[in-house]
């Protein structure tokens, strides 16, 4: 008998071999790979991520801090477009276009509200109203449910994506804001 074959030699070659390959590879994840570079996140991802982080902002828009909110404001309408996203654009479209996917088989169909005339008018006023009463005979219900803040920054949303804004009278809209509550 050798000594050579008093231990297991063939164990022994295959224990330091399996030992320095894991220590290469974690060498080689720690060191070497470069890992996740969030550059190679596709574009669709990434418009998740930051239509996510805009939606993070809306949050943080204090309205109740704001008196007037149908005095023109970017921060208003930011947060308006929040609130379109979700209770207008699935039937009005995402953009106003009027070509959201629940408005495709409405009769009449819903309003592009970025071009065309306005059936109940176009001024912050006759805007809110509208929100506020709908129209009869169309599935264009009232959206009273909502807060008054809320359809305030829904008609600046709207005024911003319009190519029909009719002139608002301030000092009117000063005397009618308040009562639209
Ligand atoms: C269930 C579908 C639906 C939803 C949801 C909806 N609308 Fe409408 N909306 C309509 C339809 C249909 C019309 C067109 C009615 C007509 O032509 O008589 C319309 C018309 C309008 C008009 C045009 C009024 C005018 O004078 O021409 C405005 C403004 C409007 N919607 C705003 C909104 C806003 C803001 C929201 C979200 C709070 C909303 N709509 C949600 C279906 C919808």
């Amino acid at each position: 008998m050798q000594t050579g074959d008093t231990y297991n030699r063939g164990g022994l070659i295959a224990f330091v071999f399996s030992m320095s390959f894991s220590l290469l590879f974690f060498v080689y994840i720690a060191l070497i790979h470069p890992g996740v570079d969030l550059k190679e996140v596709p574009d669709e991802a990434r418009v998740e991520v930051s239509a996510t982080a805009s939606s993070g902002a809306i949050e943080t828009l204090d309205v109740s801090k704001i008196e007037k909110m149908w005095v023109p404001n970017e921060k208003v309408i930011a947060y308006g477009q929040g609130i379109f996203k979700t209770n207008c654009s699935a039937c009005h479209g995402e953009k106003g276009m009027g070509d959201g996917p629940a408005g495709k088989s409405l009769v009449p169909p819903p309003r592009n509200l970025v071009e065309g005339k306005w059936k109940q008018g176009g001024t912050s006023q006759e805007l809110f109203k509208t929100l506020q009463t709908g129209i009869p005979g169309s599935s264009m219900v009232a959206f009273k449910s909502l807060p008054a803040k809320d359809r305030w920054a829904l008609v600046q949303f709207i005024r911003s994506i319009t190519k029909n804004k009719s002139a608002d009278d301030a000092k009117k809209l000063d005397t009618f804001g308040p009562t639209g509550e």
